[in-house]
This record gives structure tokens, sequence and C-alpha cells, in this order.
């Protein structure tokens, strides 16, 4: 038994040892020659041997100015490729030959791992050796699985060569003792299985279908390139200022911005910043620049930095969900060619704690939300030291509300629990940022660089004015006006939309930011009334295309709108559509198929689509008048770089609004306070519960509110604030007093709460709701379980319409009916209200208003066409989307709820499918494509429906053959989705990869055998 525990022991590090080494290979440095320590296991060894002993690490790593010297370059060498093809060219004979037992003969082959006939080659001595992997060519990609196919072959033929290696252990290659090959035999016989399933599933994960050994050579060069810029980084002075070739990262780097993002040299600005010293040095820091700066390549830099020199984890924050999908399309390249793991948390989306990864590094794609809970999680797991770097997108947004208050507590509690995690924010400029430097003790780079120049005018009656703040009254005349408007236009468009559109479309872009989402419909449909009928001719073909998607994503239904617009090249763009509309209409947008969006501010805020002029449609958004900021992010959406070499900004405003007006677009910069008092201090609150429950003290003065309690604790001070949650607290039964009468503890609810990020205005109802739920819960349909997710925070957003809300009632089955009742809405007080009749019985309408929202989703699970729902239950399906995407995700939040609190067992299965089915609310065969990032339900099916029917058909698929099969795909769209099929295979297979060597680690505090025992 003891035995056959070291052994399994023995066979981790041996199995380990190989892919490390499969990433050295046979290239040249002749550090690695030297044998020396190995490289990603220990690098603090590493570093003492370099420092000590290894005379051409000290070559590479003299105070030379490129710390690579000639070796940078090596990518370019076309004698270092030729010595590459020639190394494989050995390889291959190697292969031909029975292998010896060697180093090189335990590394893994990345080659793909298809079916094949050849699989039954024999392989005299081990069957594990990768000889078995090499027999398998690159033949065409067959129907899968071919994974399982491969397992289960090689499975069988496992089991056959152990049996062949009892009978005849001479047979083996015979390089140690007999009582040593005996042993061997027996321990490859019982890894064989972990081993194999491991070897199929990363080869299938890691290697594109067309692999080739030099390919994997090449990756092995990037490492060594790696290695040099860990080395640089462990060994420069803090005063040196350039690393390495590209910021202290291999040329690798370089050379994939310029092919992935078309970047060939940095702004100025940002090669000062990257070379700040406060950056070399790790401090924190906030940059701020305009909008379209270019800040976020800074950010990037750092990231993969950090990734790949100092082999830390990285967690990049941004706002929405759609740029969460965004970046992490967009990073995914990266990861597969640098080796390292983009993973998304976002919506539902996101392991808490997550994997665990021992031989890379990840970095998380998060939104506000998914964040915090992954902080807190990496605190409750003891393991912030891997997080080496979290930066934050649109730091302002700590100004913003109840995600502002969240950014807040995620940073505090970074800074608090991890001295070595650096924390970099961006942000459009800001009026204290002193203070948000105290909070974040970082260093501040400010420019106002811009690539191209904004010109910011306004509109008054007749008269163009260009924005001055050094003008007496910030405005200078720049032209008047003189468009022929006949009176019924004049009518129909008194602010001359129409005209100032025209002098930009359709030649260039335009976007025309309206005040409500009604106004961004009226006022396409408008222009469109009055455009020659020249526009029609322009892409006439691929305008039909985007009409034809557009239906297809409505399952046959159009919008009336946009059916009349996008045919002269116009569209709207709100929270009304759907995404997958939204998401048709910004790429026809980018590419110029459409050359004007009307649009609300959620535009200006989210994915980075710019214009030659922006329109502002009046300075109001609903009723309110525009904050500066919201302001700023519009305009900043004019000039495209790259493309134009003017952008050019109108705010059109009547007379009144003139004062107000030159207010905001004058003004300093608003400034950005603390939320944690936001919405009666909801976020403070939800601070001291999970400080508590982390068991964390002295923890307040790291906050922002700390900072600011000058301006923002004015009644009361911050410690009697804190004082005041705490009681709050305890009389919600969150937190109590432990038995020493001092100590603070949370209790099993509190737990559950924080780490379901339950809201807690809700927590003790989700529990009472949970807790008779499990009373009687109807499970021969999903509408119970659906109704115990509908999120509490939608309710107020939508009024049952009775008549619906009674015919869908009657649509339920008998026992559907009754949970309803059981719940608090019985059928005889939706037939009164339906029939107009008053109602004395008291009844929640909380409790009926979040029932009615249950009936919209249940139909829509059961029939997943959102336009039909829409239809019946008149709502807009922006709206019933949105409904969908929160209840997904308030799903999992209440089954990590339910999984703190023991009596909830039964409810944890259960929660989880259902939180997979309102993720993907579509057929289920398409699930498994929807779950790369970015595609949605129509590519889906069109991937479907072109033979891509799982993932792996995806991660192996050809982009160059997608794009030109499926139809409206582009190249840079078909390489992101291949790129994220596979770093999401990866992922999967890593992760699986992860749990075998969990069960086969020898714990390490196994119970000692006594002596007499071991012999
Ligand atoms: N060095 C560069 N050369 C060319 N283009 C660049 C460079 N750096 C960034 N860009 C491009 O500029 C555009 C805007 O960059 P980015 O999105 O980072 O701006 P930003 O400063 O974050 O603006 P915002 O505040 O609007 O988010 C992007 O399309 C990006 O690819
Ligand atoms: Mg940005």
């Amino acid at each position: 038994m003891n035995a056959g525990n070291s052994e399994l022991k023995v066979k981790r590090v041996s199995s380990r040892k190989r892919s490390r080494d499969s990433l050295k290979t046979h290239l040249t440095p002749t550090r690695k020659r030297g044998g020396g320590p190995c490289l990603q296991q220990c690098p603090t060894d590493w570093r003492l041997s370099s420092i000590m002993a290894d005379e051409q690490a000290v070559e590479f790593c003299s105070d030379s100015e490129d710390l690579f010297g000639d070796y940078d370059s090596i990518l370019e060498d076309s004698s270092l490729l030729a010595k590459l093809d020639e190394v494989e060219q050995i390889e291959r004979q190697l292969d031909v030959q029975p292998p010896a037992h060697t180093e090189a003969a335990d590394q893994p082959d990345f080659t793909s791992l298809r079916p094949s006939k050849d699989v039954q080659k024999p392989s005299c001595e081990d069957i594990l050796t990768d000889s078995i992997l090499d027999g398998l060519g690159d033949e065409p990609f067959e129907d899968l699985p071919a994974s399982l196919l491969q397992f289960q072959e090689q499975v069988n033929e496992s089991v056959k060569r152990s049996r062949l290696q009892d009978g005849d252990k001479t047979s083996t290659p015979s390089r140690t003792s007999d009582r040593n090959m005996e042993d061997k035999s027996k321990r490859k016989a019982r890894r064989s299985v972990a081993d194999q399933l491991k070897r199929t599933m990363l080869g299938n994960a890691t290697a594109p279908s067309n692999v080739s050994r030099t390919a994997v050579l090449k990756e092995a060069v990037v490492s060594e390139e790696i290695s040099v810029a860990m080395q640089a980084m462990e060994t420069v002075s803090a005063e040196t200022t350039d690393l390495g070739p590209f910021f202290g990262l291999p040329t690798k780097v370089k050379d994939l911005m310029y092919k992935l993002r078309g970047i060939k040299t940095l702004y100025d600005w940002q090669e000062t910043c990257l070379n700040l010293d406060c950056v070399q040095q790790r401090k924190n820091l906030i940059y701020s620049l305009p909008t379209s700066g270019g800040k976020t390549l800074v950010a990037e830099i750092l990231i993969l930095r950090e990734l790949l020199c100092r082999k830390k984890d990285c967690l990049f924050i941004l706002p929405y969900i759609s740029l969460v999908q965004e970046k992490v399309r967009g990073l995914a390249s990266f990861g597969l060619e640098l080796d390292f793991m983009v993973e998304e948390y976002a919506g539902s989306k996101g392991k808490f704690p997550p994997v665990k990864r021992r031989n890379k590094t990840s970095l998380y794609i998060a939104t506000i939300e998914k964040a915090h809970s992954l902080v807190n999680s990496l605190i409750e797991s003891s393991r912030m030291e891997n997080l080496g770097l979290v930066v934050v997108d649109e730091l302002h947004m700590l100004g913003d509300g109840s995600r502002g208050a969240i950014i807040e507590m995620t940073l505090a509690k970074v800074l608090y629990m991890s001295k070595s995690t650096q924390i970099i924010g961006m942000s459009a400029t800001l009026g204290n940022i002193k203070d948000l430097q105290t909070f974040l003790r970082a260093e501040n780079y400010t420019n106002d660089f811009r690539p191209v120049q904004l010109k910011e005018y306004v509109k008054l009656k007749d008269t163009i004015y260009e924005v001055d703040p050094k003008e007496d009254e910030c405005f200078r005349f720049s032209r008047a006006l003189n468009f022929k408007y006949s009176s019924g236009m004049q009518k129909m468009d008194p602010d001359h939309i129409i005209a100032l559109v025209t002098e930009v479309i359709p030649a260039h872009s335009c976007l025309v930011f309206c005040p409500t989402k009604k106004n961004c419909e009226n006022v396409a449909g408008m222009i469109c009334k009055y455009l020659k009928e020249d526009f029609l001719q322009l892409r006439q073909e691929e305008k039909s295309v985007l009409l034809r998607e557009l239906r297809e994503s409505g399952n046959g239904s159009l919008c009336p709108v946009l059916r009349r617009t996008v045919p002269y090249g116009l569209a709207y763009h709100h929270s009304g559509l759907t995404s997958e509309e939204r998401k048709l209409v910004e790429e026809a947008y980018s590419n110029g198929v459409l050359c004007l969006l009307t649009c609300t501010s959620t535009l200006a805020a989210g994915i980075n689509l710019p214009a030659r002029r922006v329109i502002l449609r009046s300075p109001y958004l609903a009723t309110d008048f525009l904050k500066r900021s919201q302001y700023k992010q519009m305009v900043g959406r004019a000039g495209r770089a790259g493309i134009d070499s003017v952008g050019e900004s109108i705010l059109i405003l009547q007379d009144k609004e003139r004062n107000m007006a030159q207010h905001l677009v004058c003004a300093p910069m608003e400034k950005c306070f603390s939320n944690l008092k936001h919405d009666e201090g909801k976020g403070l609150l939800s601070l001291i519960l999970s400080l508590v429950g982390l068991n964390v003290r002295d923890f307040l003065c790291g906050t922002l509110l700390y900072v600011q309690q000058e301006q923002l604790c004015v009644e009361r001070s911050l410690w009697e604030e804190v004082q005041q949650c705490v009681e709050l607290l305890k009389e919600k039964n969150l937190i109590t007093v432990a038995a020493d009468g001092q100590t603070l503890q949370v209790t099993k609810l509190g737990k559950a709460t924080y780490k379901g990020s339950v809201d807690l205005a809700h927590s003790d109802v989700l529990y009472k709701d949970l807790s008779k739920g499990l009373e009687g819960l109807l499970l021969n349909s999903y509408l119970h379980l659906v109704y115990l997710v509908t999120p509490y925070d939608m309710i107020s957003q939508c009024k049952p319409d009775w008549m619906t809300y009674f015919r869908q009632f009657t649509l339920l089955s008998a026992s559907e009916q009754k949970m309803s009742a059981a719940v608090g809405v019985p059928e005889s007080f939706v037939a009164r209200k339906a029939a107009g009749q008053s109602v004395k019985k008291s009844v929640n309408m909380e409790v009926v208003s979040r029932m009615y929202l249950a009936l919209v989703l249940f139909s829509l699970l059961k029939e997943t066409n959102l336009w039909s729902v829409a239809d019946r239950f008149q709502l807009s399906r922006g709206f019933i989307q949105t409904l969908l995407s929160s209840s997904s995700a308030f799903c999992s939040c209440v089954l990590h709820f339910t999984e703190e609190l023991e009596e909830f067992w039964p409810f944890r299965a259960l929660l989880s499918e259902l939180t997979r089915r309102l993720s993907y609310c579509v057929r289920a065969e398409l699930i498994p494509l929807m779950e790369v990032a970015g595609v949605m339900e129509l590519r889906a099916k069109q991937l479907y429906n072109a033979g891509y029917k799982t993932l792996t058909h995806l991660a192996n698929a050809d982009p160059a053959v997608l794009s030109r099969t499926i139809e409206n795909m582009f190249n840079k769209q078909a390489n992101q989705i291949v790129a994220s099929a596979k770093m999401l295979l990866s992922e999967k297979a890593a992760a699986l990869q992860e749990e075998v060597d969990e069960l086969l680690t020898l714990p390490s505090d196994l119970p000692q055998a006594s002596n007499t025992e071991q012999v």
C-alpha cells in the first residue's frame, strides 16, 4: 500500500518534469544545456543559480542595453529555423526506431490526437512513451468524439501492453536494475489511465489541428525568450528602463501586437508610461488620458509581463459583460500563443475559487461583481499571493453608485490582503485624483494625448459655436447654418439633424446620441424619410445580408424600424434590442455597411465604436441633465484613430439650456466620491459583513470612504457609521458576538450571503423563500425553481398586465397553479384583477409581480423564442433578455448561497443545471458552441448547420475555412472564435487534469506506517 503511494508520487514528478522539458526542447541556449535547475518549478533556486554559477546567464543579463542581445531575433533567424527543421527531421527518424528510454522520449508530443488506425502500431517497451502519439499523423479531422475514441483505444492498448509486460519483462528498456524495471512496469500500468487521459486531453486542447513539430519547437523558443525576460526582471536594477526587446517581453509579443491588433509602434506617452520608474518597480499606478488615448494597450503589456515574466495571475476588471466577452475574445489568441489561460468571469460564468493551474498562469477577465467574488474566494482559500496584478478599467466608476461601492471593496481588500499585488487603474481625467491616489497608495500619470484631434461644438438656433473655455461664455462663433428646409421639414426636424448628418454621411460615419430609446427609433426613421435614393444603392448586398441575419436572429421576426432604416445605411442601438441584434448592428457599423447609428448613452461606455461626427440630440438623459463625465464619454467617440484626421462633436441646445450647457462643456472634471454609503450604506454593510466573514480586522482605514470621511461623514463619524452597521448586521442575524463576548463572527446565513453576493436587503427573504420551497418543491416543471431565482431587484421594473397574467395562468397545469397559490398568488386573485374587480384579500404585490416575471422566464425556457414571448407579454425583447441574463446570474448566486447552508442541499444539483439552462436559453445542442465567448444563438446555429457541432469541432476548425463557409463572418472574427474555442477547450482539459492530479497526489499528512509494517 505504502509502496503504491510512493509510486504515484514518483509518477507525478516525472510527468510534470516531462511537460516542463517539452517547453525547453533541444534549443540552443547553453544555459539550459548546463543542466541548471528547472525555471518554472523553482524560480528561487534558479535565481540563485543564475547569479552564482551560470556563465551564459550572466552574459545574457549583463548591463547591455538590449538584454536579449542577438537572442531576441530568434524567430526571424532563418538559420535557426533551419536548425529547428533539422531537429524535427532527426526527431522523425528517431521515431521510426524503437525509442531508447531517454528524457527526449519522455517529452510529450503536442501533435493533435485523432482517431487513427495507426494507433495500434506496436511500441515494444513503454506503453506511455510518446511514440504512440508520434504514430498519429495529420489526418484530416474526422467526426468526433475523437478524444473519446483515442482514449478508448489507448486504454485497450495499455491493458494489452501491461499484460505483455507482465509476461516479458526483458522487453523494457534496461537502464536500471531488474527490480526497478519491475516496479516501473507496474507503475506504468497503474499510471496509464490517468496519464493517457491527461495526454489525450492536453494534446487535443493545446494543439491546433495542423501543428507541426517545428511549430512546437518555435513555441519553445518563445518560452526561452520568456525565461530570459524573467531573468531580466529579476536581475536588472531598478534604474534600467528597458528590460527586453519589447518592454521586458519577448519579440513575439510585439509581433502578435502587429498581427492581431495592427499596432506597430507605441504612442510616445505609452512608451513613457511603461518606462516610468514606478512602473518598473511595480508600484500602484493610476493613469488618466482622454477617451481613445490608447490606455488599454499599456495595461495589457503590464498584464503580459506579470503573466509571463513573474508567473503570477492577473485580474482585469471591466464594467460590462459585453466588454468582458470582447476582451476574452481579443486576448484568447495571446493566451494560446504565449501559453497562459484566459478565463471569463461574467454573468453566470466563472469558478470560485478559480481552478488552480500548476503549470500555467491565468488572466481572469471579470465584471465588477464577479471580480469582487473572485477576490473574496482567493482570500478565503489563502491564494492572494498568486494574484500579481489587478487592472481596473474606467476607475472613475468608483463614484458610480452600488457598482462603485463594489469596486472600492474589491480594491480595499486586495490592498489589505496582499502587499505584493500591484493595482493599476485607468480613467478619463478626474477632478480629485489625489484622493484616489491616497486610497490606492498609487502614483499618477496624466497626459492629454489624443491620436485624433477632437473639436467640440454646440448648436444654438442657426449658429454653430466652437467650445473654447478661454472665451467668456465658453462659446466662440464658428459658422452660420443656412439649410434650405421646406416648412414641412422644418416642422419635422426643427433642430436640423438631417442637415447636420448629411454633411458627413455616407462618406463618413456619424453617431447621434438621443435622450430616450423611443427617440432613437424616431430620429432614425425621420432621417431616412428625407435621405436621397442614392443612399439605397450603397453596399446593397451587405445590407441585405444584415437584414437577413437580423431576421434570422429573431427566428423570422424583424424589427420594422430596422427594416426601414437599414437599406439607407442607418440603424438605432439601445437596450431594447436583443444583444444579438446589437452585435449585428455594431459589426455592420464598424465595417462601414451602416454609416449612422442613433443611440442612447449605453453606446458611449460600451464597445469602442468611434465616428467622424458625434451629435448630441439634447443635453438630457431621459429627464436628467447630462453630467460632465457622461458628456465627455459621448463626445469622446468622435474621431477614428488611423482613419479620420479630426473628430467633431455637436451638442444641440435650446436657448434656455445655454447657461447650464456652458457649465457642462467647460467645467473642471467631476470629482469621484466613495459610494460605500450609497443606498443607505448598503456597501458599507456588506463590506463589514464580508470582513467579519473573512476574518479581516483594522481594515476600514484602507478605504476611499476613510480618505474622504471629512466630506462624506458629516452627520456621523465613520466610526459611528460602522457601529451602526454592526448593530444592523446583528439584528439581521448575519453576524453575532462570539462566546468571548468581544469578537464578532459571521453566522451561517451571513456567510452564505456574502459568498453568494446576495444583496443584504434580500438575504432573509431569500432564506425564507428557499425554506418554504423545500416544503413542497414542485419538480415536474421548471416553474417553481424559476420563481425562486427570479431576481428581486427586477420586480420593480415591470408592472403585470392582468389580462396577460390571467391568460398565462390558465395555461398552467393544476400542480403549477397549486404551487403558485402556495407562494401567495392564487388564481382567484389574478382572475379578479383581470376582470377589473377590487380585491379585498391582502396579497403581497412583490410576490405577485415576481411570479409574473417567473412566468415570462418560464415561457422563454419552454419555447426559447424571445420575440414571441416579448409579444405575448408586451415587453421589449431587450428587457426580456436582461431579465434572462440577470436571472441566470442570480441563479448562480443562489447556488453559492445554498452551498453554504446544509439544509438547502437538494437545491445544489437542481440550481447548477438551471443556471446552465438560463444562461443559454436555446436548443440544447447549441449550448456547447455558445459557451465560447461572444458566440450567440444565430452564430451558433450557423456553425452547427455547417457541421461544427461541438466545442472540439470549433477549436479544431480552420479559421480561413470558417470565414469562407459561414455567411458574414470576417477573418478576424473567425480567428477570434477559433482562438476562444481553443482556449476554452484547453481550460476545460486542464481543469480535468488538475482533478486527476489532485486525486493522485500523495497526501502530505498521510499517517506513516511503522518500521515493522514496512518490513
Ligand atoms: N500605439 C497604438 N497605435 C495604433 N493604435 C493604437 C495604439 N494604441 C492603441 N491604439 C488603438 O486606439 C484605439 C483606442 O484605444 P483604447 O480603447 O485603449 O482607448 P482608451 O484610452 O481606453 O479610450 P476610452 O477611454 O474611450 O476607453 C483602439 O482601437 C486601439 O487599438
Ligand atoms: Mg478604454
